[in-house]
């Protein structure tokens, strides 16, 4: 597997953790009829942060337009529906954090939005984690010669070191960690 992609198949697996969170942290909240707020605006936080801005912008920024060369950008191709399902995943983002306070205080209009938001939120990035993986991905490593497997480490060590450093990347994965312990999800890679 090609460097450039196995970075964003690990992160994925992090993705994962948090998602399995954010499913205990649904649950607990249907159950009680409560939301656990700081749980809550620690996933949301997880997901704006690790996943959106410093995955989807890997992706978007610097794989994805690689991927177009190699005939992947055709205005409905492979590319085109990922970044599409990327927007879809900042919506429901947004109608999460939208109702955690009141869902927090138990207000059950809003309790009962967080939980929709949520599990579309849940299933459309487990589905997209999953086309990456088994799909765009496969035809990426095919496609990728090692000279443009190299320029894009060079590209993500650039995005990184200008838009998400390591230490911030490292505190994610703290929260991420926090988040399994605390629900009882097992952490990635165990
Ligand atoms: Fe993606
Ligand atoms: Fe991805």
């Amino acid at each position: 597997m090609k460097k450039s992609l196995e970075i964003l198949m690990n992160e994925h697996r992090v993705i994962e953790q948090v998602l399995n969170c954010l499913e205990k942290i649904l649950s607990r909240c249907h159950e009680e009829g409560r939301l656990d707020g700081d749980a809550a605006r620690q996933a949301i936080d997880f997901f704006r942060e690790f996943a959106d801005r410093g995955h989807h912008g890997k992706e978007e920024i610097q794989l994805f337009p690689m991927l177009e060369t190699h005939g992947m950008g055709t205005p409905c191709g492979p590319v085109a529906v990922m970044c599409r399902e990327h927007e879809l995943g900042r919506m429901y983002i947004q109608g999460m954090e939208s109702a955690a306070e009141a869902a927090s205080q138990g207000e059950p209009e809003s309790v009962q939005w967080f939980i929709r938001h949520g599990q579309s939120y849940v299933r459309l990035l487990r589905e997209h984690i999953g086309k990456e993986d088994h799909c765009l991905f496969t035809r990426a490593e095919q496609s990728l010669s090692a000279e443009e497997d190299a320029k894009l480490l060079a590209e993500y060590a650039r995005f990184e070191a200008a838009e998400f450093s390591s230490a911030v990347q490292e505190r994610l994965v703290a929260t991420a960690n926090e988040l399994a312990d605390r629900y009882g999800v097992p952490r990635a890679g165990q």
